[in-house]
């Protein structure tokens, strides 16, 4: 069954039986803690804390997530994926557990022929929080589970909250045995074999400030008891697509194929490869969903996010032997999948493929300019004898040549270094302290403007910077730190202040510099002129 079919008839199940459908909210999330949104009831918590009254009683939606925390793990497991989708269905007091259990049992188990996903009943457990008896009565009673097919687990697998203050609850989860290859028997930990799909949330707790899933305090009751649930798409359609994992799903292994394609290199051989291909899919995607909603890479906050998904998914492709500019090859291919539930990408893949491509053509510049002074650093590292890059050549690589950090450490982890980080931050420290003295002087400097307001009286000068580098001008003054001044000597720094064009010119010598003005004006020379 397609991942857009998935989709499809979640949403249909569940406006079938008085679900409002609500559009997913944009990925950048409203809430200042969190930088995206992780789960498909963010939007949705003003309502279950009762700071606003839901205008439905019920609603479902398909949230887009994009969870970067385990960003290192992409593509080394099956699970982790950075951007993917959450069916949710939710009840704003109305339902609780015992419509909750019966909706999720319904629908995963009802016949494919019927609108549901057909799984087959023998192999779906579930879990439940430690104390919830309720809950293991319920799944019982309407799901018709045996004892040994339900496990009692604790807060840190069955009580769920979004990692902040807020809304939370203790959960159930329903998981599928995938079978012996997958891991051992009952060994619930691990989550391969018996991999949880379904959540469902019961909202009827507040949590404080602290740290961990299990470390923080449950401050009291919510106003009403609330549903809140999340199907993992990617997971149901892995297992619907019998594939192993979510990167060989409809919507993303076309990405892979086309990776392959390029570079010649076959998915599936050599576990490091299988690992860039995967990374490449999973980044790629979620750039395309990132753009789309209005993220743009930048240095900090989302937009570092996706400028490090976009460098990872670019060098994933080199470390795969192409050197070309691959998101124009890789972007449209994902963008054909997922259009098919997001028509929206392909009415605007004119702006966010050229926000991606300029970003590569960036980074590509980056790249060339600072791989082969990181090579020379990794020769030097390692013949002498040492296992970590120096905090000052990593600096070196981020001031001089743009390399960020994480780039530094990930190149040089595939040579089988370590990065002094804590001496890279402490350069990084002096440097802003030095930035700022600098920027305090220069103030100070420059607290007189007079003299640049008495030429800036005389008329305005004219830019032409931007359509030419040389041209004929006149010189309307001069200024020596600020101050207006008659003439200036050889050796001196002076400010030229032309009233419109002017020229450099370059003389033989050393370091020879001069301005040449137009035959009628005197001639003018600035620093180290000759
Ligand atoms: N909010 C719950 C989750 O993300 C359903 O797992």
């Amino acid at each position: 069954m397609e991942t857009s079919e998935i989709r499809r008839r979640f949403l249909q199940y569940f406006e079938d039986r008085g679900h409002t459908v609500v559009p997913s909210a944009p990925l950048p999330s409203p809430d200042p803690n969190l930088l995206f949104n992780v789960a498909g009831m963010a939007q949705f918590v003003p309502y279950f804390v009762g700071q606003q009254t839901p205008p439905y009683a019920r609603a479902t939606s398909v949230q887009k997530c994009v969870r970067t925390l385990d960003i290192d793990e992409v593509g080394k497991t099956t699970r982790h994926g950075t951007f993917f989708q959450m069916n949710g269905n939710f009840s704003f007091g109305d339902y609780f557990k015992e419509k909750a259990i019966e909706y999720a049992w319904d629908l995963v188990t009802r016949s494919q022929n019927d609108g549901g996903y057909g799984f087959d009943e023998s192999v779906l457990y579930a879990s439940v929080y430690y104390e919830d008896d309720e809950a293991i009565d319920l799944w019982k009673r309407v799901a018709g589970l045996p004892d040994d097919r339900i496990v009692r687990l604790g807060m840190r697998d069955n009580f769920w909250s979004m990692g902040i203050p807020g809304p939370c609850g203790p959960c159930s989860e329903i998981l599928i045995d995938r079978g012996p290859e997958f891991g051992a028997d009952r060994d619930w930990e691990a989550g391969d074999r018996y991999l949880e799909f379904w959540n469902l949330v019961f909202m009827q707790n507040i949590r404080g400030e602290g740290g961990g899933k299990e470390g923080y305090p449950i401050l009291g009751e919510l106003p009403k008891k609330n549903i809140d649930t999340g199907l993992g798409l990617e997971r149901v359609a892995y297992l619907l697509q019998g594939v192993d994992n979510m990167y060989e799903i409809d919507e993303i292994y076309p990405v892979i194929e086309k990776a392959s394609e390029l570079s010649g290199r076959k998915y599936g051989v050599e576990h490091v490869d299988d690992v860039r291909f995967r990374v490449i899919a999973d980044h790629v995607r979620s750039a395309l969903m990132l753009i789309g909603d209005g993220v743009n890479p930048g240095n900090e906050q989302g937009g570092y996010v996706l400028r490090r998904l976009l460098r990872r998914a670019i060098r994933s492709m080199r470390l795969l032997g192409y050197e070309d500019p691959s998101l124009v090859e890789l972007l449209p291919v994902s963008l054909e999948q997922m259009k098919k539930s997001y028509p929206e990408l392909a009415a605007d893949f004119g702006r966010i493929s050229q926000v991606a491509y300029a970003e590569e053509e960036a980074f590509r510049r980056t790249l060339t300019a600072g791989t082969s002074i990181f090579d020379i650093a990794v020769r030097e590292t390692k013949a002498g004898g040492a296992h970590q890059l120096e905090g000052a050549k990593a600096f070196q690589l981020h001031d001089t040549y743009g390399f960020p950090i994480d780039l530094t450490v990930e190149m040089a982890a595939e040579q089988g270094l370590n990065v002094d980080t804590e001496g890279f931050q402490a350069l990084m420290k002096e440097q802003r302290e030095r930035a700022k003295a600098d920027a305090r002087a220069k103030k100070a400097g420059h607290a007189d403007t007079s003299g640049y307001r008495e030429l800036r009286e005389k008329g305005v000068t004219e830019f032409t910077g931007y359509q030419e580098l040389a041209t004929d001008s006149q010189v309307r003054g001069l200024l020596r730190e600020g101050v207006a001044a008659s003439s200036a000597e050889q050796g001196e720094t002076v400010e030229v202040v032309p009233p419109g064009r002017r020229r450099w010119t370059r003389r033989p010598g050393p370091r020879s510099k001069r301005w040449r003005t137009s035959p009628s004006a005197r001639t003018c020379r600035s620093r180290r002129s000759t």
